[in-house]
């Protein structure tokens, strides 16, 4: 914004300049001199061309008309291009000779001269010189052998040489780019690879308009070693279509060194490096294996001691071609006479009785490969198991079942059958521990249409025994009875009560009587139906009695009987006999007394004690 305000005011002095010439013409002296011409001439050369060394001077030669004796200041400008190169004030009429020793190409271009004689100046036409030849560069180079990424420092001399200057250096012919300069002739930089490098510099004498190129500089040769690593050279052939078991020839030598270090391998795994040269040089990828890892299997899920069994060793993926007819031969390890080979790969025998672990390995050409760690786990076949109940079978309530073998592996597998229907199933994980089935008993008799079967694996469950227990019947009955009939019983006799009872014996009866219901009279356990009580009365014993049947299942009490001891015999017939005597008694009395009143009053009265034995 401020350049077109500042060119508006550069345009507002030139009238001002203007009238400031006119005035001073006005003011000055009328003419008193004239310059004629100024010419510029080059002193003692044929022409403007010259050969560098040469000496050049410039002749500015002015013809000055004056009209007094008086000498006037002349002032002499030289110019090179635009620029000012030389000014001198002088009062001598003399031509100014201006020199320029032994020339050089800087010393190209065009001059003028000009002279100013009061204010007035005049200028002489352009005159060219053209100065031929520059010194050739002369390149130096601080060391001739280089390792690899050590710097080196060039210095490029042009001799004699004036004026500015500027120096480039090419590495095989390739300007050097990345280098540091230390001066504007001297730079330090990193030779790029190995081997020999050329180097050589020149360099511009920047001359305006026209800047001079200077000739190739002398060529200094540089080696560059690389580091020893860099030298190696890897060979390995064939370096595809690599099949494991082949051979493969590997050469590592040192370049330009006579001596190879051969070595010839058969790679055995897929993507296996060499040594320390993988990670600088390549990995070799042997994608293609001749056979895979074999796989050992056995014949059945579960073994069990003893059993035949098959191992079988396979490698699912071969190269035929490669193989070229050859067969895989397949080994069991450890070895194991019980196994004898049944085919190629394939081998059969008995099963231990304790873990074992297999493997195999399968062969050709040279190649091993060994299969997974096969673990067998022969197992222990179940024994016949056993069958019982815990307490008591009770008609009508649940009762437990329990189902054993002592020996097996478990898991076995526990199954209750009632008469040949399968019931229930239980599997047992622990070692020696009885399945356990509760079953509610709604028959009578024995449970013997109950077994158990136990399996720990593909083979014919084991069974049991039939379950021997027998139902114990709960008590439902029990009735007393008693003997003599009740109507019959007298004191000093024998009764007999019998009590009778349903329920599966052992039966345990107690008798009681009304009015002592906590002490039985008597206990008895019998494994009939039906027991007696048997005791001699008084009349005490008259009461109400019954009878408590009970077995492994319950209780129950039977009716009671309701027991009258009567008088003993004698006693009755005492009775009647005695009143016939004292009935007689009576009679005899009444006749005498009556006939004693005749004679005199005389009454006999019987002792009054005597009635109470009447029978009530
Ligand atoms: C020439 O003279 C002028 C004024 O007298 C001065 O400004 C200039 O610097 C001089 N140039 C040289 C190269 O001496
Ligand atoms: C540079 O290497 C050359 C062989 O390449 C050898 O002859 C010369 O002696 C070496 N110079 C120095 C300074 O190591
Ligand atoms: C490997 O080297 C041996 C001996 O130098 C040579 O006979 C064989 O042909 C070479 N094999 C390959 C695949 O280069
Ligand atoms: C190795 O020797 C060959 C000639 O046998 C040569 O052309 C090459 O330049 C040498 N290489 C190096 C790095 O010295
Ligand atoms: C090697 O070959 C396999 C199969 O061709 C490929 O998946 C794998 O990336 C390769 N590895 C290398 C390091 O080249
Ligand atoms: C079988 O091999 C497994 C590991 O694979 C090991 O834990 C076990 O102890 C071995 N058993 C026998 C009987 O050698
Ligand atoms: C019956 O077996 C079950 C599980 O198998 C167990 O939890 C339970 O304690 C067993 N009962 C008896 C009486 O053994
Ligand atoms: C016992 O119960 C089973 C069913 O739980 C029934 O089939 C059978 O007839 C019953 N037996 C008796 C004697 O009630
Ligand atoms: C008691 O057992 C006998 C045989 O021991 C039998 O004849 C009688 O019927 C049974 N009485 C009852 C009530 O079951």
């Amino acid at each position: 914004h401020q350049e077109p305000r500042r060119s508006s005011d550069r345009m507002g002095l030139l009238p001002l300049i203007t009238s400031t010439l006119l005035f001073s013409c006005k003011a000055s002296h009328p003419l008193l001199f004239k310059q004629e011409m100024v010419d510029l001439i080059f002193t003692n050369l044929p022409s403007a061309d010259v050969e560098r060394n040469t000496n050049v001077a410039l002749r500015c030669k002015a013809e000055v008309l004056t009209s007094g004796t008086e000498a006037l200041n002349r002032v002499y400008t030289v110019y090179k291009g635009e620029s000012v190169i030389y000014n001198k004030t002088t009062s001598s009429s003399e031509d100014l000779l201006y020199r320029l020793p032994q020339a050089r190409v800087s010393n190209n271009g065009k001059y003028k001269c000009a002279i100013t004689i009061m204010g007035k100046a005049k200028t002489s036409e352009a005159a060219t010189l053209t100065v031929t030849g520059m010194s050739t560069p002369v390149l130096r180079i601080n060391k001739a052998n280089v390792t690899e990424g050590e710097s080196v420092t060039a210095t490029c001399l042009a001799q004699g040489e004036t004026g500015s200057l500027l120096f480039s250096f090419h590495d095989n012919s390739k300007e050097v780019e990345n280098g540091e300069w230390l001066t504007s002739s001297r730079l330090t930089f990193v030779p790029k690879g190995v081997g020999n490098h050329n180097i050589h510099c020149s360099y511009l004498v920047l001359n305006m308009p026209y800047p001079s190129k200077s000739q190739q500089s002398n060529t200094v040769t540089l080696a560059v070693e690389g580091t020893l690593d860099l030298f190696i050279v890897l060979k390995i052939s064939p370096h595809d279509n690599v099949y494991e078991g082949d051979t493969l020839n590997i050469t590592c030598s040192v370049s330009n060194s006579t001596k190879d270090y051969f070595t010839s391998l058969r790679p055995f795994h897929i993507s296996r490096c060499f040594q320390r040269m993988c990670d600088k040089l390549f990995v070799l990828n042997l994608s293609t294996e001749l056979f895979s890892v074999p796989t050992l299997r056995v014949s059945a899920v579960e073994v069990f001691q003893e059993d035949e069994i098959s191992l079988t060793c396979r490698s699912e993926k071969l190269s035929y071609d490669r193989l070229e007819g050859e067969s895989l031969t397949y080994s069991l390890e450890p070895f194991d006479y019980h196994m004898v080979r049944k085919g190629n790969g394939v081998f059969v025998g008995k099963a231990k009785t304790i873990d074992f672990n297999y493997t195999c390995t399968a062969a050709a050409k040279g190649i091993k490969k060994k299969s997974n760690v096969l673990t067998i786990h022969p197992k222990v076949p179940v024994s016949t198991p056993k069958i019982w109940v815990s307490g008591s079978a009770i008609l009508g309530r649940k009762v437990v079942i329990f189902c054993l073998s002592d020996t097996g592996t478990p898991p076995i597998t526990y199954t209750l059958w009632k008469a040949s229907k399968q019931n229930q199933i239980t599997v047992v994980h622990e070692f020696n521990k009885a399945a356990n089935f509760t079953v509610v008993i709604n028959e009578t008799g024995r449970l013997n249409h109950y077994l158990c079967t136990a399996s720990n694996g593909d083979r014919t469950p084991e069974l049991s025994h039939k379950l021997q227990t027998a139902v114990v019947e709960p008590m439902t009955i029990a009735s007393l009875m008693v003997v003599p009939d009740v109507g019959d019983i007298s004191e000093g006799h024998s009764v007999i009560l019998i009590c009778s009872f349903l329920g599966t014996p052992p039966v345990t009866v107690k008798w009681f009587r009304d009015s002592d219901d906590l002490n039985p009279l008597e206990t008895t356990t019998t494994n009939s139906n039906n027991t007696n009580y048997e005791f001699v009365v008084n009349r005490e014993h008259t009461d109400n009695y019954y009878c408590r049947a009970e077995n492994r299942a319950n209780s129950v009490e039977s009716n009671k009987i309701n027991v009258v001891v009567g008088m003993a015999m004698w006693k009755k017939l005492l009775i009647p006999g005695t009143i016939i005597l004292v009935v007689s008694s009576l009679v005899m009395m009444g006749f005498i007394l009556f006939t004693r009143s005749r004679r005199g009053r005389d009454i006999y009265s019987p002792p009054e004690t005597q009635a109470t034995y009447i029978f009530k």
